[in-house]
């Protein structure tokens, strides 16, 4: 393999999630819908794809369909895949050395590729903090030869991801690639901007992904998404209800709570990126509705060049290719009145964590 540039140079600002071809955000994941669903997101400049053996069915499914005929335009090196390891099920997590082989092996086969781009240790709050450890090295070894191209952690705590990754740069002498967490930068929470990147910074960590910008599918007219597995969301039902306010009143304006809260943090991961530190917005999406919605509203924070999506702020402005001022300002004005909207569910965490300054013991609650 070639010599790899740092992942900050080659991470794309925009992803694509895989977990909505899943049981747990759809009662009927199926190959046609995964295939239209990938070509249309590759049409329309995505690279990106971020999914987790947990996730199932979606590694095969999106293997087969980036194996499809209909894709094969798109040639291996020209797209970005992005799997997890350690989680298996709702209760169940394995992080011992010989799983995180045999995933990763079972990810190669699934996704029908010879290598991954980032391979995260899946949900790390729900294993000890050594256990982690011990499987980024199992990572590390799997970089080496070639089956993996980066490293990253993934999970919801933000002080806990930022000890792990501090702990593993004292450990193996260099930091992690990458940083993913969930539902931490959006219109209801934004503890990480407000202290999530400086820990990560801290600890070396130049690439952030923040996952879930509708705080999976809390923050949209449509209430939270129930799959084969049930309702798993773990907001509870105050902040459910502040969630249906805030978007009859998002409504009553003309614009749609989805929209508006893509285009937050979209534009907060933007406002924190540099040459030096990337944060990646990881996007949903299960239907070409949803796509095509997602996808045109992403453009007005970001733009393309030759059809790819690039970082704004790497460049020039704040605005994307369709985006204007006017509608940055008008955006200010209805994300105000959300946020009032939300009031005490502002900012509200769905597991207690200490404040990440002071260290403490984290105690996992299983989502
Ligand atoms: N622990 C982790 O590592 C972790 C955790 C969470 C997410 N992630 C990653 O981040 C990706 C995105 O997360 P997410 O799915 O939670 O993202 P999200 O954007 O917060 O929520 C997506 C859900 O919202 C709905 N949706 C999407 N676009 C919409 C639109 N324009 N209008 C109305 N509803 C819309 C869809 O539900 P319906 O299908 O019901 O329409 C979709 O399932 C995941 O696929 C995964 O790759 C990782």
């Amino acid at each position: 393999m070639a010599t790899k540039p740092p992942l900050i140079q080659v991470l794309p600002p925009l992803i694509l999630g895989g977990a909505g071809f899943s049981h747990q955000l759809t009662s009927n994941p199926n190959p046609l819908r995964t295939r239209e669903v990938l070509k249309r997101a590759f049409e329309l400049g995505l690279r990106a794809i971020d999914t987790s053996a947990y996730y199932e069915p979606s590694e095969e499914l999106i293997g087969a369909a980036l194996a499809h005929r209909e894709m094969a335009t798109y040639k291996r090196h020209e797209y970005f895949l992005m799997t997890k390891v350690g989680r298996i099920s709702a209760t169940k997590s394995d992080y011992s050395p010989a799983w995180i082989r045999h995933s990763v092996h079972r990810s190669l086969q699934r996704l029908r590729t010879t290598y991954l781009d980032v391979v995260f240790c899946h949900d790390i709050e729900f294993v000890s903090e050594e256990n982690v450890l011990e499987a980024i090295g199992v990572l590390l070894e799997m970089v080496a030869v070639g089956k993996i191209r980066y490293v990253g952690i993934s999970g919801y705590p933000i002080g806990l991801l930022a000890r792990v990754a501090r702990r593993a740069r004292q450990l193996y002498g260099r930091p992690i690639d990458v940083i993913q967490t969930w539902a931490q930068l959006t219109l209801q929470n934004n503890r990480l901007e407000r202290e999530g990147l400086q820990l990560f910074k801290d600890a070396g960590v130049q690439c952030v992904c923040s996952s879930s910008p509708l705080a999976s599918g809390l923050l949209r007219d449509e209430g939270v998404p129930v799959g084969t597995l049930g309702d798993w969301h773990p907001a509870p039902e105050g902040l459910r209800q502040a969630a249906r306010q805030a978007s009859q009143y998002v409504k009553s304006l003309g614009e749609s709570l989805a929209r508006l809260s893509l285009r937050y943090a979209i534009r907060r991961a933007q406002y924190s990126s540099t040459t030096e530190f990337s944060v990646a917005t990881i996007i949903g999406g299960t239907s070409l509705t949803e796509v095509d919605e997602n996808i045109a509203t992403a453009l007005q924070v970001l733009r393309r060049e030759e059809g790819i999506w690039q970082w704004n702020s790497k460049g020039d402005s704040e605005l994307g290719e369709t985006g204007s001022n006017e509608q940055l300002e008008e955006d200010a004005l209805i994300s105000n009145g959300v946020k009032l909207i939300m009031g005490e569910w502002r900012n509200y965490s769905f597991v207690q964590e200490p404040e990440p300054q002071t260290g403490g013991l984290f105690v996992p609650t299983k989502l």
